[in-house]
């Protein structure tokens, strides 16, 4: 597992565009998965100024919210357009998000599964980390071979979540997401995180004992896991994690 820490978020935002940049020039058919939330703003924001041949880019989001409608500001679909698809030349047939009003939420999740087998499985999966150590919308308690699945979100999400709607109350209450195992076959896996708020579920994640109760622990069974971090998400890391 490789540990980055930078001295600044923009710093962390910008060598995982770098990542992404280099994937598509190396790859004849990059897919990439995406995360939302906070922390890939950044990220998302440094991308769209790279220069990349991104009309051969194919991408899966992670999660979408269940009962929003696709047009909602707040869903996951509304959010990328207006961070990443409205600004890169993406082919909008490579471009995946769960569903979320689909109305067999079963079928849908099988759908995306094999949307994700049939683009030959993901290269490159971005992550956030929630403070609870969920990875999508994987809380506590989820089994690690989970696939794509409605869920219901912990209250903590819909908490921290609460800042991007009206009220607390508006939040979703369930989501469609990649399961652990889903994420897991991903090629390659970068977290990012930021800011002391992630300080202590980063230091659960690296050096505390892998469980179920810290979803994001099953990525230290992974191959070929980046964590990008700023300093002060790492504060309680540095004694301890060699760089
Ligand atoms: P955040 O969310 O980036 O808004 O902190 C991370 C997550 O819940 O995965």
């Amino acid at each position: 597992m490789n540990v980055q820490i930078f001295d600044t978020y923009s710093e962390l935002s910008q060598r995982a565009a770098d990542i992404v940049a280099d994937l598509i020039q190396r790859l004849e058919n990059p897919v990439l998965g995406l995360p939302t939330g906070g922390t890939p703003e950044g990220f998302y924001a440094a991308l769209v100024r790279r220069q990349a041949e991104f009309d051969r880019l194919t991408t899966f989001n992670l999660d979408e919210y269940v009962g929003l409608p696709k047009e909602h500001a707040q869903s996951y679909y509304s959010y990328m357009k207006a961070r990443l698809f409205d600004y890169l030349p993406l082919q909008p047939q490579r471009i995946h998000l769960p569903n979320g009003e689909a109305t067999d939420a079963e079928a849908e999740c099988h759908r995306y599964e094999e949307a994700i087998r049939a683009a030959g499985g993901i290269d490159l999966m971005i992550l956030g980390l929630g403070h609870n150590g969920h990875i999508g919308f994987n809380e506590p308690g989820t089994p690690w071979e989970s696939r794509t699945r409605r869920v219901s979100l912990a209250e903590v999400t819909r908490q921290a979540n609460a800042r991007f709607f009206a009220s607390h109350e508006e939040v979703p209450k369930e989501a469609l997401t990649m399961g652990i195992g889903t994420i897991l076959e991903a090629r390659q896996i970068i977290v990012l995180a930021s800011g002391e708020s992630k300080a202590q579920i980063i230091h659960r994640t690296l050096v505390g004992e892998p469980s179920l109760a810290v979803p994001a622990t099953a990525l230290r069974g992974h191959g070929n896991v980046t964590f990008l971090i700023d300093r002060a998400a790492a504060a309680l890391l540095e004694p301890v994690v060699e760089i």
